[in-house]
């Protein structure tokens, strides 16, 4: 722990001062290789990660496939609200059915059913195969993918599936291992379970069971399913919206606005609290200490910090409002028992660095994930040849004409073009897939980690907090010069 001494240095050293007026030295290594650190935290009290890495609930950056990515590589996604409630619920289903230990209810049709019918199923709901109860819930058979690929429309979907007595199935208190052998041996892809009166249970995938060892820090809950946050306002339907989140199956709800430090995100808090008084809540985005005081006073499970370093954001240039992200995340790590989420102004893997070792407990990215294969929106091909995407701030005008669609407002063209933005859209080159990325980031801060001593990263925070004046150098422009220029 930091004595006075050293926090009043660190607050003066801080003060108006960004990441790259700063490098850390290293301390004294101890591990052989990076390969066994720990880079294990938390996103929120009760939200737990494998990597420190979130990515920003910005409607270019985090719908579902963004947020399976990050939660099977061990981060978390929230997913963006400019969606309507509906559009946002299907969005969070989509990742909580990607996997399971168990399929508790897969999805399942009759056995009149056509296979047009089948087929709509499982595109609307991303599901490869499906299962065929009679009307007690007794297992008929599984139609997968392959049944219907050249089956007919109008053909029925008795005709194509798997009758039961083709299939293995298992007892409901089948263990994953014991799964693995069943299916290896039958050389299936599904393992129902069902009970003595032959009533599904449940279903284990093949898929499933593969990815335990693909993705060994998948981030899951306690069925196995990935976990995932989604994005709320602090006004309107926000109430609504958070309790068919809840039912769709979120595991934490980001309340969401530019200035949290104010009367409105204190009535939202109240309002939210009386209603879901054990729904795990973060809010944002704040950058006073006292904010973070209050909020952890009314039960809310973790902070969101930042204002203005965002890479599409204009608030600091327009208002002249902000706080240097550096400072921001001290002033608020200091005072913070409830995790600390360092949100925006991540240019480089340096500065996830720099974030986690004054007091973030992670790092939330935009503009680094921007025009990945997993963000949402359209490639387009311009006539220089270069493939593009679109990244926007949510407060830019593009991104509010967007809400206000989905709120069916009634000239969301003529209202946006009213509004004074705080946001930019630009074009990014399309880049290819975020997993790359995410796992070089996530070497980076192992990296960091044992250069200056630590074996995990909880440790390597500690060593920096315990003496930061070993640890934090403040730079001359030469020096910055030195570091970072390439
Ligand atoms: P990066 O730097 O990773 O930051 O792109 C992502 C964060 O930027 C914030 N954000 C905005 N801030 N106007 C703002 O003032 C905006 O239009 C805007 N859009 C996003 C947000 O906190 C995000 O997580």
């Amino acid at each position: 722990m930091r004595s006075e001494q050293d926090d009043r240095w660190l607050r003066s050293e801080l003060r108006g001062h960004a990441f790259d007026d700063f490098l850390n030295p290293p301390g004294w290594g101890k591990v052989k290789t990076r390969k066994g650190i720990s880079l294990a935290t938390n996103f929120s009290q009760h939200i737990g990660l494998n990597i420190p890495i979130v990515s920003a609930n910005m409607d270019t950056i985090t719908r579902a496939r963004m947020a399976i990515a990050m939660a099977k590589e061990g981060g978390i996604g929230i997913i963006e609200r400019y969606l309507s409630i509906e559009e946002q619920c299907d969005e969070i289903r989509e990742v909580k059915r990607k996997e399971s230990h168990i399929i508790l209810q897969p999805h399942n049709i009759s056995k009149n059913g056509t296979i047009a019918q089948a087929k709509e199923l499982m595109e609307r709901n991303k599901v490869g195969c499906l299962v065929i109860l009679d009307e007690s819930g007794k297992l008929l058979g599984l139609l997968s993918h392959r049944d219907v690929r050249f089956a007919r429309d109008n053909d029925s979907v008795a005709n194509r599936m798997k009758p039961v007595e083709r299939l293995v199935t298992a007892s409901p208190d089948t263990t994953l291992n014991q799964a693995k052998k069943l299916l290896d041996k039958s050389r299936l892809e599904k393992l129902p379970l069902v009970d003595e009166g032959f009533k599904l249970v449940g279903l284990i995938t093949a898929k499933d069971i593969e990815n335990l060892d693909r993705y060994p820090l998948a981030n899951k809950d306690i069925n196995g399913r990935l976990v995932v946050g989604a994005a709320v306002g602090a006004v309107g339907d926000f109430l609504e919206r958070s309790s068919e989140l809840v039912k769709a199956g979120v595991d934490v709800i980001v309340m969401d606005i530019a200035n949290f430090q104010s009367e409105p995100g204190i009535e939202a808090v109240r309002k939210f609290r009386r209603k879901f008084p054990d729904t795990e809540l973060v809010v944002g985005n704040v950058v006073l200490p006292e904010a973070v005081e209050i909020y952890q006073r009314f039960g809310v499970n973790g902070v969101k910090v930042g204002l203005g370093p965002g890479s599409a954001c204009t608030t600091r240039y327009n208002t002249n409002i902000g706080v240097t992200q550096a400072q921001a995340i001290y002033e608020c790590a200091r005072v913070a028992k409830i995790p600390v989420i360092a949100d925006g102004g991540i240019k480089r893997d340096g500065h996830i660095s720099l974030a986690l070792l004054l007091g973030g407990d992670s790092v939330m990215i935009g503009g680094l994930f921007a025009s990945t294969d997993e963000t949402p929106g359209l490639v387009f091909r311009k006539s220089t040849g270069q493939s593009v995407k679109s990244f926007r701030g949510m407060a830019s005008r593009e991104a509010m004409h967007q809400k206000l669609k989905a709120e069916e407002a009634d000239d969301p063209y003529e209202i946006s073009s009213r509004m004074s933005p705080e946001g930019i859209e630009k074009e990014v080159e399309a880049r290819g897939s975020v997993v790359p990325i995410v796992r070089e980031m996530a070497g980076h801060i192992a990296s960091m980690i044992s250069y200056i001593g630590g074996r995990t990263l909880i440790e390597a925070q500690g060593i920096f907090m315990a003496n930061p004046s070993k640890y934090l150098v403040k730079l001359s422009e030469a020096a910055k010069k030195e570091s970072f220029d390439r």
